[in-house]
């Protein structure tokens, strides 16, 4: 397979149309839009409807990519859907996002570490790329996470929303691409951050169900804390390893968890909240989407343009934290097409040779 840097090539996202304000959840919890706005920046999130889930969301973000991208889904290699609110416990939901899509030649699996999935995601896809063992990756970040919300719960129903985005990467010389992905977790603080049961070690049960076990549970306050320090030091980290001076960064596009995290990690940089892209306020928490979800925004309204140079940071639940650098491109590789019509005429030309070759006396 021809090796390259792993390079953005298409883009995309989908945010399911039901909105839900602040105003709506003051009528199911004991809540206030003040309080909402002032603690976490949000207004407003989207709600998935009947029928749609992780999977559906994020075919439709993969779809508008590849067209993005003008790659066609049965030339797809790789599908990795970050996400912790999958359809199944298994089958992967990116085995469901394959099937949708009719990527008949993709492997396909999930990735999970939380709020840290996409930019974990991109570091697989970017290794993958980059061994030569996948000539391009859709990377997908795709939440549902109103359907683990317990409606009853103040500390954490008003944060979470539902969503998806995308993005190809193509193995490519035409620019630097990922230029570093750095990925860190402690797992002796899961349980700040948590759904309690349905997996293995509690499993479901009418008593779990009651207790309302299988709803997310945050101490938020600890989560908070470690947040901000964990996202600038990854943030420093991965800018090292790339070599790059915090200085050349043109954008920076963090995990929207809250806007008061957002903008401490900022401050600590020394970075200026211009270059940062902050869309908390209308979609609020979507954990793995969060971070494609603001990049496919931001380079479809002109935020964010070819040869820039991009921060990407995360932190989540347990507990994970990463960043990673890149060079941003979005746009179809020019020549690709042409050189897959080449290949495969050379790939005929050598079989047909196998066929006629004669064998050995
Ligand atoms: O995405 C993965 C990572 N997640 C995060 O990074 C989230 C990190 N944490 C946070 O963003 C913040 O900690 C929260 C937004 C979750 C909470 O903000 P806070 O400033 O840390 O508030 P708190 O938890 O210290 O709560 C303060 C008060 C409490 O009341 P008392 O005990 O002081 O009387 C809460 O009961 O606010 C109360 N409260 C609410 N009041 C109105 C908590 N939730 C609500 C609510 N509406 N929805």
């Amino acid at each position: 397979m021809p090796r390259g840097n792993a390079v953005v090539t298409g883009y995309g996202f989908y945010a399911p149309s039901r909105v839900v304000t602040n105003h709506d959840l003051e009528k199911m919890v004991d809540t206030s839009d003040e309080w909402i706005t002032s603690r976490t920046g949000i207004k407003e999130r989207r709600f998935a409807a009947q029928g749609e889930n992780t999977s559906t969301m994020a075919t439709r973000a993969a779809k508008i990519a590849l067209e993005r991208a003008r790659l066609r889904p049965q030339d797809v290699d790789l599908i990795i859907v970050g996400t912790c609110s999958p359809d199944y416990l298994f089958p992967a939901t990116a085995c469901l996002v394959q099937d949708a899509l009719g990527a008949e030649h993709a492997g396909a699996f999930d990735v999970e570490a939380a709020c840290t999935s996409f930019v974990s995601a991109i570091a697989v896809a970017n290794g993958m790329i980059l061994a030569g063992s996948a000539r391009n990756a859709v990377v997908i970040g795709a939440e549902c996470l109103s359907r683990l919300l317990d409606f009853k719960d103040r500390n954490t129903c008003v944060l979470f929303g539902d969503g998806a985005g995308a993005v190809v990467l193509e193995a490519s010389n035409a620019s630097v691409g990922v230029e570093s992905a750095v990925l860190h977790a402690d797992g002796s603080k899961g349980e700040l951050l948590y759904v309690k049961a349905g997996g293995s070690r509690v499993p479901a049960t009418n008593e779990t169900v009651a207790q309302g076990q299988h709803f997310i549970r945050m101490q938020g306050g600890e989560v908070f804390k470690l947040a901000v320090k964990s996202m600038a030091d990854a943030a420093e980290e991965a800018l090292a390893e790339a070599g790059v001076g915090l200085d050349e960064i043109d954008l920076m596009v963090p995990h929207q968890a809250n806007v008061r995290i957002i903008d401490a990690v900022a401050k600590r940089l020394h970075f200026p909240m211009e270059k940062v892209i902050v869309n908390i306020q209308r979609y609020g928490n979507t954990s793995a989407a969060s971070i494609p979800i603001a990049l496919a925004e931001a380079a479809e309204t002109g935020k964010l343009k070819k040869g820039d140079r991009v921060l990407l940071v995360a932190f989540g639940g347990g507990f994970t934290w990463g960043a990673a650098v890149m060079e941003w491109w979005g746009v179809p590789i020019p020549d690709r097409r042409e050189k897959t019509i080449v290949e495969r005429a050379a790939r005929t030309v050598d079989d047909l040779l196998d066929r006629v070759r004669l064998p050995s006396p």
